[in-house]
């Protein structure tokens, strides 16, 4: 296969820095970014990635101007991987609106304005690939999780929805639902959290802190697997050949349980439902005009 350029966001650790390493151990060209001072990815370039400084909460403006920089370097971008991201944990009610916000910020519209950069030059070559790093988070809520959940589930709704806008321009999208993998995502100094404000929380807040201490470097999840089976499935080659290509995939046992789980028991409730839900249409049948314009009718898996 043609060898690929890749530019990957959050590459100080985890995932993002798991990627470099593969691309450049599969033959691919890889263009490392990290927030801040470049110096954090120089072990990254002493194995042969190109540095770029790009922090994903950046104005449009100055992700366009890097993303520009980064087409640059070997002269086109085959892949985007929109791996930065953080969990700010708390329940709902206590996590401020600034905190939420900021949540989204990185995780959901850093990724999309990183993607909107790009996107004029893959429509431009008609190929290219993004992936965005969803989440166990993004498929079914969880306690102290409301603003990073948000953050994956409406990563989902953009990929669906922007994969439909795309494909016809050679765009192709993935989505991976990841489990927990040992990364530094659940480190005390990565992950953000507001100070406890309502006391009855107290039980609820004191179970979040201590999973989190407690999986920190304990997850079940090896990134380097998972890694490798994202790019098989972006090159479609390895664990990728002769199965159907997909939007969206979980990647860990934690992950397709949690789909697994959610998925049959949401499926028989609205069974069980259905008169009530199909009940809502006017009486005269006459109502021709499709309510979308594409999308809902269609299965994207
Ligand atoms: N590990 C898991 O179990 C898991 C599960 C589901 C989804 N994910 C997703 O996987 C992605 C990568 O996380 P990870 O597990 O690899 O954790 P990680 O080791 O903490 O890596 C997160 C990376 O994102 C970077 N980042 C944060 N804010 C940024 C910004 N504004 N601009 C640029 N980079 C920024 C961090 O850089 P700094 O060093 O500058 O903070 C770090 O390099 C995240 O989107 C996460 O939600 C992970």
């Amino acid at each position: 296969m043609t060898q690929l350029t890749w530019l990957v966001t959050g590459c100080s650790s985890g995932f993002g820095e798991a990627f470099v390493q593969r691309i450049l151990a599969r033959g691919d060209r890889a263009i490392a970014t990290a927030r801040g001072d470049v110096a954090r990815l120089v072990s990254l370039e002493d194995v042969g990635a190109a540095i770029l400084s790009l922090d994903v909460t950046a104005s449009q403006a100055g992700i366009n101007a890097k993303v520009e920089e980064a087409i640059a370097i070997y002269g086109g971008i085959d892949v985007l991987v929109n791996s930065a991201g953080y969990i700010e944990a708390g329940i709902a009610e206590e996590v401020t609106n600034e905190h939420f916000i900021a949540q989204l910020n990185t995780n959901t519209f850093g990724a999309l304005n990183v993607t909107r950069a790009l996107l004029p030059h893959f429509r431009e070559k008609k190929s290219g690939v993004i992936v965005w790093t969803g989440s166990l988070g993004g498929i079914a809520g969880e306690v102290g999780g409301a603003a990073y959940c948000a953050s994956k589930f409406a990563l989902e709704g953009i990929a669906e929805s922007l994969k439909l806008e795309t494909e016809a321009f050679g765009v192709r999208s993935h989505l991976f639902q990841i489990g927990h993998f040992r990364t530094k995502l659940l480190n005390s100094n990565n992950f953000k959290a507001v100070p406890r404000s309502v006391d009855v929380y107290k039980d609820i807040n004191d179970m979040i802190f201590d999973f989190l201490g407690q999986a920190d470097n304990n997850q079940p999840g090896d990134p380097d697997k998972a890694v490798n089976i994202m790019i098989d499935i972006v090159k479609k080659e390895g664990v990728a050949e002769g199965k159907t290509e997909p939007l969206r995939l979980p990647l860990g046992k934690d992950a397709l349980a949690t789909l697994r789980n959610k998925y049959t028991k949401y499926l028989d409730l609205v069974n069980e439902w259905e008169d009530v839900i199909t009940s809502t249409d006017y009486d005269v049948p006459d109502v021709k005009a499709s309510t979308t314009v594409q999308g809902h009718e269609a299965t994207v898996l």
